[in-house]
């Protein structure tokens, strides 16, 4: 059984329209969210912390919006932004801006324990965390007779999805986060019902070649 790690119910849902009946369940385990600025290496730290604590198959998500405008801002950091600025200052200030394309991109994060093939979404093998914490020596001979950096033994497979989109007013009362101020297509993604939202959504687009990889493991 794969564990689905996540406090909010609905990712679970949405999980499920692209799994096996009965092949996925939630679990409520709040990991570390370590800073970084890609959302790749935040997934998969999640993912070995989450595989370590449940000792059993687990996918971990991290989201964000990306404002082209904003150089990105605030992607990674879209969580900290909505709970510190909210998401119509995100909006009043994508409003001065001449470029208001933006995109929302998730990477999901697997780990069961076990190693992957590269190809052709990437595999994380921690050098990151484990360099950061080694300082800053890292990187030189370790004496385990092997080259180059030491690695986590725990690998992630990543799959990542993607919208694009543009910033708009707030409009539409369905959803979550900055749906309200994202438009897809003519409509904000608030605007639109789930399965809509589902079928265009970062969310689902890396859910649909996790599904994909997933069937043959
Ligand atoms: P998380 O990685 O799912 O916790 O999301 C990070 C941030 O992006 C949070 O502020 C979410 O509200 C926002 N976010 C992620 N996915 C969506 C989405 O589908 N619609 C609107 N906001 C989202």
């Amino acid at each position: 059984m794969l564990r689905y790690v996540t406090t909010n119910p609905g990712k679970v849902r949405e999980a499920e329209r692209y799994l096996p009946d009965g092949s996925v369940e939630r679990l409520d385990f709040d990991y570390t969210e370590v800073q970084a600025d890609e959302l790749g290496p935040i997934a998969a730290r999640g993912a070995r912390e989450a595989y370590r604590h449940a000792d059993a198959p687990v996918l971990v998500d991290d989201a964000g919006l990306f404002v082209e405008g904003l150089d990105g801002f605030p992607g990674p950091y879209s969580s900290y932004v909505e709970d510190t600025l909210g998401v119509e200052r995100v909006h009043e200030i994508a409003a001065d801006l001449d470029d208001r394309r933006a995109a929302f991109r998730c990477v999901l994060g697997y780990c069961d324990g076990e190693g992957f093939a590269a190809s052709p979404d990437p595999v994380d093998r921690g050098d990151r965390d484990v360099a950061a914490a080694a300082g800053p020596d890292e990187g030189e001979d370790d004496g385990d007779g092997a080259d180059g950096p030491e690695t986590d033994p725990l690998p992630v497979k990543l799959f990542e999805g993607y919208v694009p989109g543009r910033i708009v007013a707030p409009r539409g009362d369905g959803g979550f986060g900055y749906d309200p101020i994202f438009e897809h297509d003519g409509e904000t993604f608030a605007e639109m019902d789930t399965d809509r939202k589902n079928a265009v959504s970062h969310r689902g687009r890396a859910l649909e070649k996790f599904a994909e990889w997933y069937a043959d493991r």
